[in-house]
């Protein structure tokens, strides 16, 4: 059974809403199960540099509604030598750490995982306003992202109608078009331009609004995942072969920050709490994952080799809706 004592918990890659409220659950639950709990700082970087302290319950008090981590975070290169995955052991040694939530995406949980082959015990959290970890169907932080953007979407509209334009939005995602889609079919766009779907910017693009404008339109908008990227170019390209005035915005770092919704502060409340449960329950190497609607974990390789591309059919419902 349990043989847990202290808990190290480190938020890693991209900062996404809902991170702090993850912290939180693992550390008031780790405590309230009597365990000590660490915070290392800047991600696997303060596991290398010992940048590590104690968290109580008050530490954790007044984050739940911030956006960020407390705990900051970085994409370490050195974590990902053999020299740096040694030199992060023995650290985690010296400050007693026997096991190690890790709150972050898939890059993040590579790191576990070789910490794991060198005999840590490893959860991992999935916090990524990309929703682009494979095993799971929700990842902290991509709720709160999508609101944001439909938000942007809302004013970009005001201002396409009032003048009747055409708005291209990229939208982040990194290599994946989860936002892009889902805000494109809430925001009703035109077109949604995504890395999973090969495009023609003739038949994708400048036909369904040349043929909205023969229905009457008076104003258009084009997502763009950042996957596929180009926003300033496609609208260049489409005030060109439309005439009809175009600009292009890149929303950014403004979808990474602001205060969680509801959805992504219960979840990583539970996902947090799930954390400390699983290794009180004598579990070992684990991912916490939403799978058909439900919490759930998986043994870390397993999480690993899985793959997950976006549903055939929100790409044709978003086109049929765009008519
Ligand atoms: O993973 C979150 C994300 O914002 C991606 O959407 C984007 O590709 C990437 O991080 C940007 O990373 P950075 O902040 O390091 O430039």
């Amino acid at each position: 059974m349990n043989s847990v004592k202290t808990v190290a918990v480190l938020t890693s890659g991209g900062d996404a809403p809902g991170m702090n409220a993850a912290v939180r659950a693992v550390v008031r639950t780790g405590i309230y199960n009597g365990l000590k709990v660490l915070g290392i700082k800047k991600g696997y970087e303060g596991l290398l540099r010992g940048d590590i302290e104690e968290m109580t319950l008050r530490s954790v008090g007044d984050i739940i509604q911030k956006g960020g981590t407390i705990l900051q975070t970085a994409r370490s290169k050195e974590f990902t030598t053999k020299a740096g995955l040694e030199k992060a052991m023995s650290m985690a040694k010296i400050f007693d750490i026997d096991a190690l939530v890790v709150i972050g995406g898939d890059g993040s949980y590579r790191g576990a995982r070789d910490l794991s082959e060198l005999g840590m015990n490893v959860i991992g959290i999935p916090g990524t306003i990309d929703n682009d970890i494979a095993c799971t169907e929700y990842t902290i932080g991509y709720d709160t992202a999508m609101n944001t953007v439909l938000d942007a979407i809302d004013k970009i509209r005001d201002t396409s109608y009032s003048h009747e334009r055409c708005s291209v939005l990229e939208v982040m995602g990194r290599n994946a078009g989860w936002i892009a889609v889902n805000c494109g079919i809430a925001g009703g766009a035109e077109a949604i331009i995504l890395p999973e779907k090969e495009f023609d910017i003739d038949k994708d693009i400048i036909i369904p609004i040349v043929e909205g404008r023969n229905r009457g339109k008076k104003h258009y908008l084009v997502i763009v995942a950042e996957g596929v990227g180009g926003a300033v170019e496609i609208a260049k390209y489409i005030e060109e072969k439309t005439e009809i005035t175009t600009r292009a915005t890149i929303l950014g770092y403004i979808q990474r920050g602001g205060s969680p919704t509801v959805t992504d502060r219960v979840m990583a409340s539970r996902m947090g709490a799930m954390a400390i449960n699983l290794l009180l329950e004598g579990k070992k190497n684990r991912i916490i994952a939403v799978r058909d609607g439900k919490l759930t974990d998986l043994e870390i390789n397993e999480a690993l080799n899985m793959e997950k591309t976006i549903d055939g059919d929100l790409i044709d419902l978003s086109r049929i809706l765009a008519l």
